[in-house]
Parts: C-alpha cells; structure tokens; sequence
C-alpha cells in the first residue's frame, strides 16, 4: 500500500477516535502475522536486546537495523514500517542523519524513521522532514540514553518542563506522531491533550492515541520486566514443552516415525 494511503488510514482513525495497534517485528514470520492485526509495525532497537543478546540498544548497528527491515517489510502488505535509526546514527549530524535515514528508506522499502529525543534532536528532525522523510518522534523515557535501566519518565519538575518543551519542538519539526514511553500517566495525560499529533504510548497512558508493545515481550519470549509490560502468553513454556517432548522422542527412537521417512 502506498504511504500516503497508509498515513491517511491512520489519520481517519485517530479522528474516529480508534485506537492505533502498534506492535514490533524484526522477523519475517512474526511481521506476516502482526501485519494482520497492526496499524503500524515498529522495526525497534530492541532487536538488539531481544534478538542478539545485548544489554542495551546501543551496540546496534545500521546495517542489522536494515537487514531485518529487509525482512519485516518483504513480509507486510498493510501496515506503515517505521525502523529505529540506532544510536549515533542520526544525533551529531543532520547530512549524515539523512544519509542514514535515506539509506534505511531505500534500502528497505520501509515507510519511516524513529529517532529518540527532542530538543537536543529536533534540528535534525526537521532536516529530514523538510527532505521528505516520515519521523516518528520518541519522548520520555529514552532506552538510547539509558543503561538499559528502565527509570519511569517525569517526576521532576525539570523532566515535565523539559518533555512538554520536546513536544512542541517535535511538532514544529513535523513529526508524523510521537511514541511516548514509560512516563508519569498525569503527565502523560498533559501531552496527549496540548500534542496535534498522535501519540502511540508504551508504559504511558490509556488515553494515547494507540499502544505498542515489543511482540516477544508480550508472547513471554524475554525475561524483560516491567510494571507496563502485560504478557498475553508463555511462549517460553510453550517452546520448551515442545523441545522436550522431541527430545525424549529422539532419545526414545520414536521419532523419526515411518511417515516421516522417504520410502
Ligand atoms: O525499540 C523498540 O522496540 C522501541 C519500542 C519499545 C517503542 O522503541
């Protein structure tokens, strides 16, 4: 589906006052799945902690980012693609944040670019935006500036100032939405009224525009914790029954049976 199609779907539902689904994928099975039922398919950073074992986002480099790209949007037909533009990728630079951002767009097919940050970032963002590239902004609680420490957003009364100045300087650089993260639900509330775009929460408020989870987290594929963090199933319990019974299966000689050789 074409991007300006997608934009305007997601729009009109945020005027009906729908709910926006957001979900991650940086496989190629679980984004045929999530395309189903996702307005937007985020590509996170995330992929580096869940996937490859790291201890923060940091460590992800561009070209994985573009791989699994690659992959999520060979396998979607619906949903708007956005992909994370990793750590030191976009921050110092806007020549170079666009190079990245226009390699990641046109290397993957994908839609959009999320960058974490407001103030310190929006001179780039507006950069890209006047380039014709689709931002996601990401305000509150920042995974690339944490040590992957979960610390909820806006308690104090410099981080409430500071999110609502971030708010404003986003929009004005022409975000397309906005992902609010792990912050104060009062002040969560604050933003999604003053903010004219959507804002997809995560740990945020259930007045956000739309929600999204890290699919993994939500199936009970990590060990990630979190008071925002609802799973939906034991995906883990699950994979290891099924290990174990092929394992007895293998040291028991019952599998394989006679229907699974080549008579
Ligand atoms: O990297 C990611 O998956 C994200 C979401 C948690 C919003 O940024």
């Amino acid at each position: 589906m074409f991007l300006e199609k997608k934009k305007k779907i997601i729009l009109r539902k945020v005027l009906k006052k729908e709910p926006l689904v957001c979900l991650t994928s940086y496989t190629a099975p679980i984004a045929k799945i999530a395309d189903k039922f996702s307005d937007i398919i985020l590509v996170g950073d995330s992929v580096g902690p869940v996937l490859y074992g790291l201890e923060t986002t940091k460590d992800v480099s561009l070209d994985v980012m573009v791989q699994h790209a690659t992959a999520v949007v060979k396998k979607t037909k619906k949903a708007l693609i956005i992909v994370d533009m990793p750590f030191g990728t976009y921050e110092k630079n806007k020549t170079l944040a666009y190079k990245n951002a226009h390699k990641i767009i046109s290397e993957t097919g994908a839609d959009g670019v999320k960058l974490e940050g407001g103030e310190k970032i929006s001179c780039i963002v507006k950069h890209l935006t006047q380039k014709g590239i689709l931002v996601v902004g990401h305000i509150g609680m920042l995974p690339q500036s944490s040590d992957g420490k979960y610390k909820v957003y806006g308690k104090s009364k410099a981080q409430k100032n500071q999110i609502m100045k971030d708010l404003n300087l986003l929009q004005e650089s022409g975000v397309f939405l906005i992902v609010l993260e792990c912050t104060v639900e009062k002040l969560a509330k604050k933003i999604i009224d003053k903010s004219k775009v959507p804002i997809i929460g995560i740990g945020a408020s259930k007045d956000c525009h739309g929600q999204i989870l890290v699919v993994e987290d939500l199936l009970g594929l990590t060990d990630f914790e979190s008071k925002f963090l609802k799973r939906y199933t034991n995906l883990k319990k699950i994979i290891s029954n099924s290990l174990s019974k092929f394992t007895n299966e293998v040291k028991k000689k019952k599998y394989p049976s006679n229907k699974h050789l080549y008579k």
